[in-house]
């Protein structure tokens, strides 16, 4: 299945959300095809490691409007959002106040965290990479793992490979490519994230039948 995208320029850099805003035509637009569900799922299986290990400081990158930031900071944790959207940083912002949570949010680049090594104990980083292109996508994984003191978790959705999908991309000049490899098999995943311990990972089907990966692990001693 080909799935068409709409771009609209959103300044310079890498990763594609950076550039565009897309719209998935015949799947709907990306929250209702299963991203509550998924997410629902990923926290049933993350919060027990995060109580586990002990995790209280956590930062959110890619945090879109912040869903995951308020449930964790409802529930006690210390919460950084982090997004290259300065719309989405807003959003987080202004709903955060009316709610009165106490979030930071930080306008960043995953690939580039504007943060200090091994700040964190936990780093979501969920449907954010799907984007990338596979340098930046490990320049984003060893950044996670930078900003993680040693033993940090991460928690990480990415989509799984075993149904393809395409996604034309229309660039710049007005060229229609591929989008590069966004499904991921599990040795993919196992590759991606060498440097952790895998404590979860499962693979799990929401609407439209898509399926994702949900990833636990641990950075290593
Ligand atoms: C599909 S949304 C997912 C949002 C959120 N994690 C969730 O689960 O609802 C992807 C988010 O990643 C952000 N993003 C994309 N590239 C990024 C980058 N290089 N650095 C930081 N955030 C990025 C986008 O702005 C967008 O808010």
């Amino acid at each position: 299945m080909q799935v068409n995208v709409v771009e609209k320029k959103e300044g310079e850099g890498a990763g594609i959300f950076r550039r565009m805003q897309y719209e998935i035509s015949n799947i709907g637009k990306f929250d209702q095809y299963g991203m509550e569900e998924l997410r629902r799922e990923a926290f049933r299986d993350f919060v027990p490691f995060l109580k586990k290990y002990k995790a209280q400081d956590i930062i959110d990158i890619g945090c879109g409007r912040g869903y995951e930031s308020k449930f964790l900071a409802k529930r006690g944790f210390n919460v950084t959002d982090l997004d290259i959207q300065r719309r989405q940083t807003t959003i987080v912002q202004k709903s955060a106040k009316e709610k009165r949570l106490d979030i930071d949010v930080i306008l960043g680049d995953a690939i580039k965290l504007p943060v200090g090594d091994g700040k964190f104990d936990a780093a979501l980083s969920l449907a954010v990479m799907v984007a990338f292109k596979s340098d930046e996508r490990m320049k984003a994984v060893s950044e996670m793992e930078r900003v993680l003191r040693s033993g940090g978790l991460i928690l990480v959705i990415l989509a799984s490979d075993d149904k393809a999908y395409s996604i034309k991309l229309r660039n710049d000049d007005g060229s229609v490519t591929n989008m590069e490899k966004w499904q991921f098999s599990e040795k993919d995943m196992r590759e991606m994230f060498q440097n952790f311990e895998f404590l979860l990972l499962k693979k799990v089907t929401v609407a439209y039948d898509k399926n994702f990966w949900i990833l636990v692990a641990k950075k290593m001693a």
